[in-house]
């Protein structure tokens, strides 16, 4: 857990939606920043060196809930600079005598912001800029010892700060700074972080880079390591860590092949590895196993039920075969962290779990002192910088997502490997074709799904029943909430002709149109 020793700024999650956005603002200013849960006791915080500043976050509670969130009264007589975004301002104000109130303004989407004076929080920023709020309770009375700096065009307090110049500042915003749809955010926290708490940009993926490795060669000695690929972006990027940190005859890399995989997606991902300098990858065949597993099987949640018991058996042996008691390394990433409700943030979530390596197995070497977690404090778009900087290729890099259960989840009905060779083919002609149209890198996540009808067609004089398959392909920055890639139709219609030219059992193809909600980006 103890993090690098460098300036931080430490944002208490109380459960905004978009607490990580905070955090993430933060550190692309050039300073490190990191998430704890809001309720999280001074003392703990102590353990952290060089907390240069406090944000408090967002929540979907009211200061008047029984049970409102709040942050250890003692960690804000620390003498740090405090900024409350949203919640965290209401609170501040409420805790400091002033009045929040649900019926005095709400609002929800853009609104701009008028300054009214001069404040450190909006050095360098125009006198009105346009923000994005989404609040029920506003403050109607700003607390004693505050002043309020700016309003709303519809009458809210907008921003807040302290008025006592020898204690340390404390600001308040009601808007979302950390939310691209308002103008000047991330200057905001910029100015927060580095003028008015100190801290220095000192967060980079180069000396990141240089603190991992030597933090490798320190934790493994001459120790072997294992680690699972999954072809993905993380695993790939450990995988290049571990090659840079230690000898090639140290790191045993291992990759399963479930059979659900897409067309050449092995072979790929071998010479990827060999071409980062790997000496040792072991490929286990397991498709039989998990066709056989997965006969008869309809249900979605029985299916991703047998991948993901299947595959933490397939790897747990491969795992204790290959390196039966060495270090074993994944690539956890700091969402997943938090996701997984592993001592940070507020919400847990459900683990992304087919991509890690089982849960026994993770906890014995943890117990043993043996899993190493190197992206662990990293961003998902951080990883993949990191990733260039090492040398893993932009193909991977810029790689749609692509979920654990693989094909199955985008065959609806029984998964056999007759009909994941059909779909496999039918991907790839997709894939290649967005990428010969320069649409792929526009596309956040593309991929086909075979339906489990038939449809009538005809072929020269008779007519024959041909599968359907459905074209996704989604535009989004979170997969909270996607989009519709709108093509053009002379693309559609000419990929599917191509589709049903190369691959004769398919008869009909369409299109999604439906954004997520209500629809989720897969089709199970
Ligand atoms: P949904 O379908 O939930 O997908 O809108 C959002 C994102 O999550 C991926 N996804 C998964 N990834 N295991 C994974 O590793 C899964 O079981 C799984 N289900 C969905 C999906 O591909 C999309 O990127």
């Amino acid at each position: 857990m103890p993090e690098p020793a460098i300036d931080t700024i430490l944002v208490l999650d109380f459960g905004g939606q978009t607490c990580q956005l905070i955090a993430r603002r933060i550190r692309e200013c050039g300073v490190y920043s990191r998430v704890l849960p809001g309720d999280i006791p001074l003392a703990e915080v102590d353990a952290f060196d060089q907390v240069r500043g406090i944000v408090l976050s967002g929540s979907p509670a009211s200061v008047h809930d029984a049970g409102a969130p709040a942050p250890d009264p003692d960690l804000l007589c620390r003498g740090l600079p405090v900024l409350g975004i949203c919640y965290g301002m209401q609170h501040m104000m409420h805790r400091g005598g002033g009045v929040v109130s649900a019926t005095h303004v709400s609002e929800y989407g853009r609104a701009r912001v008028e300054r009214v004076g001069e404040s450190p929080l909006f050095a360098g920023i125009p006198a009105t800029f346009r923000s994005w709020m989404s609040h029920g309770d506003a403050v109607e009375r700003v607390a004693d010892g505050y002043r309020r700096v700016a309003g709303s065009e519809y009458g809210a307090v907008a921003a807040v700060e302290s008025v006592d110049a020898a204690a340390p500042p404390v600001y308040g915003i009601q808007f979302h700074p950390e939310v691209s749809h308002t103008e000047y955010g991330s200057r905001i926290l910029g100015n927060f972080a580095t003028a008015i708490c100190g801290a220095r940009r000192q967060w980079d993926l180069t000396s990141f880079e240089q603190r991992a490795v030597a933090k490798v060669r320190a934790a493994v000695g001459a120790e072997p390591v294992v680690l699972m690929i999954s072809g993905g972006v993380d695993s790939t990027v450990v995988a290049a860590l571990l090659l840079k940190a230690l000898p090639a005859d140290q790191v045993h890399l291992l990759y399963v092949d479930t059979g659900l995989m897409r067309l050449q997606e092995t072979e790929e991902v071998h010479a990827t590895l060999h071409g980062l300098g790997a000496s040792h990858v072991q490929v286990v065949d397991a498709a039989d196993r998990f066709y056989a597993a997965l006969a008869g099987a309809t249900e979605p949640e029985t299916k991703r039920r047998i991948i993901g018991d299947l595959f933490i058996e397939v790897q747990r042996d491969a795992v204790r075969q290959e390196c039966s008691d060495g270090f074993l390394a994944q690539g956890t990433l700091y969402t997943d962290l938090i996701e997984s409700g592993r001592g940070v943030g507020a919400k847990a979530h459900v683990i992304k779990s087919h991509h890690n390596v089982a849960a026994p197995l993770i906890a014995e070497r943890r117990d043993a002192g043996l899993l190493l977690e190197p992206l662990a404090s990293l961003y998902k778009d951080e990883v993949r910088r990191l990733g260039e900087a090492l040398g893993v290729p932009a193909k991977v890099i810029a790689r749609h997502p692509f979920p654990g259960p693989g094909l199955a989840v985008r065959i609806l009905g029984e998964v056999t490997r007759e009909r994941c060779d059909l779909l496999r083919a039918v991907d790839a002609i997709y894939l290649q074709e967005l990428r010969s149209r320069g649409l792929y890198d526009q596309i956040t996540q593309a991929f086909a799904v075979l339906l489990p009808v038939r449809s009538v067609g005809v072929t020269g004089d008779s007519r024959r029943y041909g599968e359907v398959v459905a074209l996704r392909a989604v535009v989004s920055d979170d997969f909270m909430t996607a989009e519709v890639f709108p093509f053009e139709t002379a693309a559609l219609l000419e990929i599917s002709a191509r589709i049903t030219n190369e691959v004769p059992a398919v008869g009909r193809v369409v299109y999604d149109v439906s954004s997520k909600p209500p629809a989720t980006v897969e089709w199970e």
